[in-house]
């Protein structure tokens, strides 16, 4: 099955919230519309948003329904769903073309593999022709396909443009009286809610500071999008997430420095969350900065200010979107000796690296009381040597995949 197919994926859990849907899975429909997807050749697909692979996962689930809803022979539904999937193969822009259908349908004809996947060929190249035009405007189809059998491109042209006409839900331009089976109507509620959990993604969003940012211990700029851990992240997680990188250089748990007070973590919560909900798993790295000799805090103030961030993004987060988010505290590398000798050595003192060194301990007890996901990078990676704050690029690479599993883990 194509990773891209999201239904497949998906439709398990669905069918937990939604009977009409489990009942679908446990008939031999659901084994047809499975197979379906299995075979479906997605380089075939007119690629876009609107008409590309999401609109005909879609419209092969609805055909399936309405097939079981009007108890179609196995033959038929295969024809059916055959002709969900490949109706707007001849599409060439998104916009009003009511010519498409009859492009689909040549195309089909001109490619015989395609052409004997059909039990029905004339019928469903019938069908595809009339899916785009009216009905009073589609009397001829069934003459230009030789169709024999006019029943049958009678009831194929129903049932796609039944499958095909629901899903104009997602462009929120659906005229329930162009519905022709009663069981059709009755699916629009479904129709709603399939194309909202077709399009959810688990958001993750990494609040922290520079090694969320980015920032390149070698150069002092920025490592290329596509290095920094969120970025890595996202790929490691695929198309079912989005992952929003928060970064800021400097940021702290909740203490502001002299003049800075916008680098303050705390300070920056609600601002940051009220851009970015709805967050599903919130990552916090951060502390790193916090041990900055300006500051003169002790490992406990630090994590005194992680659980005041924590608490503060929690509670707007569950009150902005009506959940509670999950989150993961991330505890960053402790300071090496060698920061006192590299280019941030007027910021960080001897003090300050004992105080990183006890990070650990106390902002793993502080996960388990919070109740979130703890990730401890001081056992598993250190800063880069260059300047005893940053990761290295393969550390990067480290940090989202031990990210993926903990986010993978808690779903
Ligand atoms: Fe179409
Ligand atoms: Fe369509």
């Amino acid at each position: 099955m194509d990773p891209l197919l999201v239904i497949p994926r998906r439709i398990e859990k669905w069918a937990l919230e939604k009977p009409e849907l489990a009942s679908l899975l446990a008939s031999e429909y659901g084994d047809a519309l499975m197979k379906a997807y299995d075979e479906l050749d997605l380089a075939l697909l007119y690629q876009s948003v609107t008409h590309g692979l999401g609109h005909i996962e879609r419209t092969m689930l609805f055909g399936a329904l309405i097939a079981k809803n009007e108890k179609l022979s196995p033959a038929d539904t295969r024809d059916v769903l055959l002709c969900c999937a490949y109706h707007d193969i001849g599409r060439v822009n998104d916009s009003y073309d009511i010519g498409h259908g009859r492009q689909s349908a040549e195309m089909i004809r001109g490619k015989e593999p395609l052409r004997s996947l059909f039990t029905e060929p004339e019928a469903a190249m019938a069908a595809i022709h009339s899916h785009s035009i009216p009905d009073g405007e589609a009397e001829d189809a069934p003459l230009l396909y030789n169709v024999k059998n006019l029943d049958k491109s009678t009831l194929y042209t129903a049932c796609l443009k039944d499958a095909d006409n629901i899903d104009r839900v997602r462009i929120y331009d659906l005229d329930e009286s162009f519905l022709r089976f009663a069981g059709t109507r009755a699916m629009v509620p479904l129709a709603y809610w399939v194309l909202e959990a077709y399009l959810k993604k688990h958001t993750v969003l990494c609040f922290g500071d520079s090694n969320t940012y980015g920032y390149n211990p070698r150069t002092g700029t920025r490592y290329p999008a596509y290095m920094r851990y969120p970025a890595v992240l996202q790929r490691f997680l695929g198309e079912d997430y989005t992952v929003i990188a928060e970064g800021l250089n400097g940021r702290t748990t909740a203490f502001p420095k002299e003049g800075l007070v916008w680098k303050s973590g705390l300070y920056a919560v609600e601002p940051v969350i009220a851009s970015h909900y709805p967050v599903d798993t919130l990552v916090i790295m951060l502390g790193t900065n916090d041990c900055a000799a300006e500051l003169e805090l002790e490992a406990e103030d630090i994590a005194g200010g992680m659980e005041k961030l924590i608490i503060a993004a929690r509670d707007l987060l569950t009150e902005k979107q009506g959940y509670s988010p999950r989150i993961i505290l991330v505890c960053p590398p402790h300071l090496e000796e060698s920061v006192l000798s590299g280019p941030f050595s007027e910021e960080m003192n001897a003090k300050s690296i004992e105080v990183s060194k006890r990070l650990p301990e106390l902002y793993k007890e502080l996960a388990k009381k919070q109740n979130a996901g703890y990730l401890d990078l001081d056992g598993a990676i250190r800063f880069s040597e260059i300047d005893s704050e940053h990761l290295r690029p393969f550390d990067t690479y480290r940090v989202a995949g031990m990210l993926a599993d903990l986010i993978r883990e808690q779903e």
